[in-house]
């Protein structure tokens, strides 16, 4: 067993971290490959299993060249079966049982599973549901997160596996609950929110004028008449309209953030003092779940990881990029793929298969966008429980499915990529802003049935990544230097410090995009008393004077200027009729004949400050003519693609590792695919120099590094 010196040669607080520093020797007996820079794993559930069996799991996922296994996640009623009764032995001893075979562990907190007995002597542990009903034991995540009897129970389950588990050399990390995911409405909850409310405004006047409650008698005059806003949406669902107040949902958006933040800091501050800054602690987020701002919920944990699954057909590395790029912009660092799907789910309509080989470049996909690890999910598919459909690595029968070799091949792949890959990470030159408190407030009160917030980000995220332009997505909030195109979408909540912190970038040369749905709001989700784009008008050098929610589509021209002649096309959902309010602003796009108020009015302009730039796209565009401005706005702020490719080929580089550069290229299609490449190079993965252009095998992978002379002597090659 190591002990505690070993461990804490890890360095944690670098990019592409949790490597051994050199001279951890100690360490390659857990890692495997001291060097090992990507891990490979899956999620056990060991206590599934009688114990006679785990060596041939263990042994089985040594085989496929896992490093990793996340354990413990669910198992409370395994580790503390009674009030009174512990029983953690067997979890150390599968640990232990991973260590012996060279696999870290990742312990799970179990807290998303309060088991029966604290259920049956503390109802008031479940939540409330929207409609006001008390959900009922028998899922998971049924808990109230503000109930301080399940933070009681929750807290001596951590600090007892804390305890235990803390210190031990197999464990490398920590995962808290799993993806919290549930709104508690119960009368606790509206009493926190209540109290919430006080501490944030300080007195009910200063909330009455946020809220401008004067409308519809809504005047308060004690904390106490403030509602839970029940009706504004159920857990999982489409948002409704809003029937209530917009400035009390976002604070009540706020308050269910803060709930969650201060359950999940209950488990650090439990766990902290347990195991040593070397073990990191991080929860499995789910991609654009928009229930709390995962912006305030990272910054209390070390590392982002999330569970990404496709569930039916096969993935589009345009969407499933953004999200990757959106979690590692939540601490703006190498991330870890804590869930993946072996295959297949068990909870969409069709619950198709992922195509053979699939995986293996979904896996290289995450990678090639900051992931540090890729774990299935799960290892076995357990006898009974609600999951026994899921795609799984073993099967009942306890042998490998097909995708084991899938899995095993990339496990070999991860082992020779180590000196390659490890502590680089994705570089971007290009920032799109995230901003809940702007994704909620259009949520509510969409305007227009089809206009969605991750739909218009995506929409320009996807223009920039098919041509291989690296993209950061990260907070509203986040530091802008170093960034040579930053583009806000629907930024419609403008903070005196956004709209400042926007100004100094453009003033300091950066190039911005602004879109429909800008700068209408303040920090309260009142409207704010300026046309749009309020405080960034100067900057923009128009404002919008209407803006149209679109049943038709509406004709854009974009002849002449920068585009070449001819160039036209559309918006649609929406459009915003801009004025020129600066002789300076350039019109890059008008309306055609439609409604009679767009017509002849700008659509797209351009002011230029000085090196800055500030594009404003007044209308949700089509594909195509969105493609183009884009392009242009691209080749203006100097994005350069990581490689040209033929579509459905993606490009995606990780800079600082051992040889400097490395570019992973995925063919994400069922056809073959050739790409040129600008300079001789090696393919780590096929082992074997290529020139002048490489050919991809339907789902194939490659792993280049530049080629000089010097390195192919070293590899005895020419
Ligand atoms: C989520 C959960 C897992 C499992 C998978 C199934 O991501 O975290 O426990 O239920 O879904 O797809
Ligand atoms: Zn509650």
């Amino acid at each position: 067993m190591l002990g505690r010196r070993a461990r804490e040669g890890i360095r944690r607080d670098e990019p592409g971290a949790f490597l051994p520093a050199s001279g951890a020797v100690a360490m390659t007996a857990i890692r495997g490959d001291g060097r090992r820079a990507i891990h490979l794993g899956t999620a056990w559930y060991p206590e599934h299993w009688p114990e006679d069996r785990w060596p041939i799991d263990v042994r089985l996922m040594a085989e496929a060249g896992m490093t990793v296994v996340r354990v413990g996640e669910f198992a409370w009623s395994s580790l503390q079966p009674e009030p009174e009764r512990w029983d953690l032995d067997w979890l150390e001893r599968a640990i232990a049982l991973l260590a012996e075979n060279g696999i870290a562990t990742v312990v799970g907190t179990p807290t998303a599973a309060p088991p029966a007995w604290l259920v049956a002597a503390q109802p008031d542990v479940l939540a409330v549901d929207a409609s006001g009903h008390r959900v009922q034991f028998g899922n998971r995540c049924h808990y109230c997160v503000n109930s301080p009897e399940f933070h009681a129970a929750s807290t001596r389950l951590v600090q007892a596996m804390g305890r235990r588990f803390g210190a031990n050399a197999g464990v490398i990390g920590w995962q808290l609950d799993n993806e919290y995911n549930r709104t508690c409405y119960c009368d606790r909850c509206r009493a926190g929110f209540q109290a919430y409310l006080a501490d944030a405004y300080g007195s009910l006047d200063a909330l009455n004028d946020a809220w401008s409650t004067r409308y519809w008698s809504q005047t308060y005059g004690s904390w106490d008449q403030i509602p839970i806003p029940r009706e504004a949406r159920a857990d999982g669902s489409q948002p409704l309209p809003a029937f209530h107040n917009p400035g009390l949902l976002l604070d009540f958006r706020r308050f269910v953030t803060a709930s969650y933040r201060r359950f999940q800091r209950l488990q650090l501050d439990a766990l902290r003092p347990l195991v040593p800054a070397t073990a990191w602690v991080t929860h499995n987020f789910m991609d654009w779940y928009d229930g709390y701002d995962h912006y305030e919920m990272t910054a209390d944990l070390d590392i982002a990881a999330w569970d990404w699954y496709v569930g039916m057909g096969r993935h589009d590395h345009l969407t499933s990029g953004a999200a990757h790029d959106l979690i590692r912009g939540l601490k703006r660092r190498n991330f870890w793929l804590m869930e993946t799907q072996p295959g297949s789910v068990n909870w969409r309509p069709i619950n198709t298969v992922t195509d053979r080989g699939e995986a293996r470049a979904m896996a290289w996909h995450a990678i090639g966008h900051g992931a540090d690890a890729v774990l299935y999910w799960q290892w076995r598919s357990a006898p009974g429980g609600q999951e026994q459909y899921h795609g799984t690595i073993v099967d009942p029968s306890g042998r490998p499915r097909p995708i084991f070799e899938e899995i095993r091949r990339l496990g070999a792949e991860l082992a020779s990529a180590a000196g390659i890959l490890a502590g680089s990470e994705p570089r971007a030159n290009a920032a799109i802003l995230n901003s809940y408190d702007s994704r909620w407030s259009i949520g509510w009160q969409p305007h227009h049935r089809d206009f969605d917030y991750v739909g218009l980000l995506r929409q320009y995220y996807r223009p920039l990544a098919a041509r291989n332009v690296s993209v950061d997505v990260i907070s509203a909030d986040a530091p802008l230097d170093g960034y040579d195109l930053v583009i806000a979408p629907a930024l419609i909540v403008m903070t005196e410090r956004r709209a400042a912190a926007l100004r100094r970038y453009v003033e300091s040369g950066g190039h911005l995009v602004l879109t429909v749905r800008s700068a209408m709001k303040d920090d309260h989700n009142a409207l704010l008393p300026a046309r749009q784009p309020g405080p960034l008008a100067t900057i923009a050098g128009v404002e919008v004077d209407e803006f149209f929610p679109l049943l038709d589509p509406v004709p854009v021209l974009a002849d002449g200027g920068v585009f070449p002649p001819g160039t036209s096309g559309f918006a649609r959902l929406w459009a915003e009729r801009l004025q020129v309010i600066d002789p300076a602003t350039e019109i890059m796009a008008c309306y055609g004949p439609s409604n009679g108020w767009l017509d002849g009015h700008p659509a797209v302009t351009l002011r230029r400050w000085g090196d800055g730039r500030v594009y404003f796209v007044g209308a949700c565009l089509d594909e195509a003519l969105q493609d183009l401005v884009l392009a242009r706005v691209a080749a203006e702020a100097g994005l350069r693609p990581v490689l040209e490719t033929p579509p459905g080929v993606e490009a995606a580089r990780r800079s600082g590792g051992p040889e400097g550069e490395a570019i992973v290229l995925i063919n994400h299609d069922r056809e073959r695919a050739l790409v040129r490449l600008p300079v001789p190079s090696w393919d780590h993965l096929a082992g074997r120099a290529v020139d002048g252009s490489i050919e991809l095998a339907p789902y194939g992978v490659a792993l280049l590094t530049p080629r000089d002379r010097s390195a192919d002597r070293d590899r005895g090659t020419r």
